[in-house]
């Protein structure tokens, strides 16, 4: 029986002892809900010295919010002792991430409001809400007073033809319930106007599209002696490759403890890995759309929106699933089954080469990668992230984003240029996405330091004689501030993270390579209400010095937020960060302008980075790896 690793996250048996335990305070009143329960990480020097040192006993954090008093909370149990923390309160005004069970209440408060149905019998002479979906949507912070004091939501509502229609196709464009989550009620509904519902069906699932295409033959992917995995618990074992499998509400799926065995050496890359927070700002002005947009981390939860993904998976192959045991806010135990999954891919080649004087021999190797991922639904869209383990030392993250465009109506003939019409009278703002990824490296030790890296030509001149010559030049991010920075296409830049301590086979300090993909700047003014709160997208590239308790990009309430907290905060102090515990934080962007082909479901975009060992082994660590088995051909059989 290996050792629980301490970074494995909360067991459903430690989930419910902390809730009982919780619920005896006197805090946990019938107006409280649960917002959060998850493993109090023990502190990181005593991680790596385990499992040589026994560790403390292991605690939960809880986050609770008290809609009686309109307060936010947090708490820490003892899960050996039983002992529970004095509450700390966040400051005045904090909103903790919307809990899924306020999703369905909501949407319940909406469809019994009589101001609500009202509205709805006046524009749209609907009178049976049975059809009506809300969707809760967080209310950001536009400087208002309620803005500061209520918990509030803005949903946004559709109409559905029938029970399985695709109402995201049919917005209620001009009517937006305001509703105060504390009370639970609507505070007000706000008429824009009346747009009449888009006449056109648009449906994806199997039961509704007939003529589905039948020139698919099965493509079987068959793993008779299993995985090349072992998997303990969260703690994950394969082609050299070491770590532990978390997964909170808030973040959703976590990577702890990355480590290589390099010949024996257990060798530490990453402590941990996460996404820490996203935003998705529309760009239409228009008074019925100008609010829109979603701190999906913070705002929602990524973890809360988590899928099952026992009947909704896509992977082939040989599959382990881990389940995510989170709680409701009424303080109930809640397990999503097969939250995760755990599987490996075929990918292609990861090197070749012939020889042209041994012809006979061509050397070529299979890549085959681990793939550990999860995907969250968070009302009408799909987020996929994926995780990738490869032999040859990389680690790569690819969020995948698909689900149903957010939608709103026109007019017959209207166009709107701040979006695309994608069916008749039917249109899809443009928006963009940013994601923000925590990347706290231990490259071999804690004290790192970071390089930007730009690729550089020479100046022209008697040494350059052919001007052709061109150099990498890293520079060391000494302070914050320092570090803080974009991507640069005209000099490939590139980050590498080093530890100066280290020195490899020949005589360099060891290194990773951070190679960024696509990106975006934020489009919106930086006076935009949503950037206020949402300073990471001021820079691609930050890097601060560790502390525990910097873990999400925008801070740890940005619903509601008057701004300023997190990444943007903290580096006011300009920390120095040159051979320190680092923390490398990356935002990136896609910009979205929408097509008819995104339409009624959105083919996947893909967008994510790339780590690459540069300089940390002293040759490809994929040299050893084995030719595959001869494979039976049955190609070119010409059928
Ligand atoms: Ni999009």
């Amino acid at each position: 029986m290996p050792l629980l690793h301490p970074l494995e996250p909360l067991t459903a048996a430690e989930v419910e002892r902390a809730i009982a335990l919780l619920r005896a305070t006197p805090e946990f009143t019938s107006a409280t809900r649960l917002i959060s329960v998850m493993l109090k990480e023990p502190p990181k020097e005593l991680v790596h010295a385990w499992p040589s040192i026994d560790l403390p006993e292991r605690e939960a954090e809880a986050v609770l919010h008290d809609n009686a008093r309109n307060a936010c909370f947090l708490v820490d149990v003892n899960l050996a002792t039983g002992a529970v923390s004095s509450p700390r309160y966040a400051p005045a005004g904090s909103q903790p991430t919307m809990s899924t069970d306020e999703q369905v209440e909501c949407e319940q408060a909406v469809l019994a409001s009589e101001e609500f149905r009202a509205a709805l019998k006046k524009h749209y002479g609907i009178e049976d809400t049975s059809l009506v979906m809300v969707d809760i949507w967080s209310a950001g912070n536009y400087g208002s007073e309620e803005d500061r004091t209520r918990r509030l939501a803005r949903p946004l509502c559709f109409l559905r033809s029938d029970p399985t229609d695709n109402g995201y196709v049919r917005p209620i464009e001009g009517i937006r319930p305001v509703v105060d989550l504390n009370e639970m009620k609507v505070i007000r509904v706000e008429e824009y106007g009346v747009w009449p519902l888009p006449p056109k069906a648009g449906n994806y699932s199997a039961r509704r599209v007939t003529n589905q295409r039948e020139d698919i033959r099965p493509l079987v992917i068959t793993q008779p002696d299993g995985p090349s995995y072992t998997l303990d618990g969260h703690q994950m074992s394969w082609q050299n490759w070491n770590f532990v499998i978390g997964f909170n509400a808030r973040e959703g799926l976590t990577l702890h403890h990355i480590r290589y065995n390099d010949g024996g050496r257990l060798r530490s890359i990453l402590y941990r890995a996460s996404l820490t927070e996203m935003v998705v700002p529309y760009g239409d002005p228009s008074p019925q759309q100008a609010r829109k947009n979603a701190f999906d981390v913070g705002e929602y939860g990524m973890g809360m929106c988590a899928n099952s993904l026992r009947l909704g998976c896509d992977c082939l192959g040989y599959i382990s699933y881990l389940d995510a045991h989170l709680c409701d806010s009424r303080g109930r135990a809640l397990t999503i089954p097969n939250a995760i999954c755990i599987h490996e891919e075929d990918f292609g080649i990861l090197w070749k080469h012939t020889d042209r004087r041994l012809p006979d021999e061509p050397e070529v190797r299979r890549s085959r990668r681990l793939v550990v991922s999860s995907i969250s639904t968070v009302e009408n869209y799909e987020y996929g992230f994926f995780w990738y383990f490869y032999q040859d030392g990389n680690i790569q993250f690819e969020i995948k984003l698909t689900g149903i465009l957010s939608l709103g109506a026109l007019h017959a003939g209207e166009k709107s240029p701040y979006g695309a019409l994608i069916a008749p009278q039917l249109y899809a703002p443009n928006h963009q996405h940013f994601f923000n990824v925590r990347l706290d490296f231990d490259l071999d030790g804690t004290p790192n330091t970071v390089q930007r890296v730009d690729a550089e030509a020479d100046p022209l001149g008697d040494s350059n004689p052919f001007e052709n010559a061109f150099q990498a030049r890293p520079t060391i991010l000494t302070t914050e501030k320092a570090a803080q920075g974009h991507l640069k296409l005209e000099t490939a830049r590139t980050w590498r993270i080093i530890n100066p301590s280290v020195k490899n086979a020949v005589g360099e300090p060891v290194g990773y390579k951070f190679m960024p993909g696509d990106n975006s700047f934020p489009l919106a003014s930086p006076n935009a209400w949503w950037r206020k709160r949402a300073g990471f997208v001021n820079y691609h590239v930050w890097v601060t010095p560790y502390q525990a308790d910097e873990r999400y990009a925008a801070g740890d309430y940005p619903n509601q937020s008057s701004g300023g907290d997190g990444l943007s905060k903290w580096t006011e102090a300009d920390r120095p960060v040159e051979d320190k515990d680092v923390v490398f934080w990356y935002t990136f962007g896609h910009t979205h302008i929408p097509r008819p082909e995104d339409y009624p479901v959105m083919p996947t975009a893909y967008i994510g980075f790339l780590l690459k060992p540069n300089g940390f082994f002293e040759m490809n660590p994929a040299n050893d790896l084995p030719p595959s088995a001869p494979k039976k051909s049955h190609c070119c059989s010409g059928t």
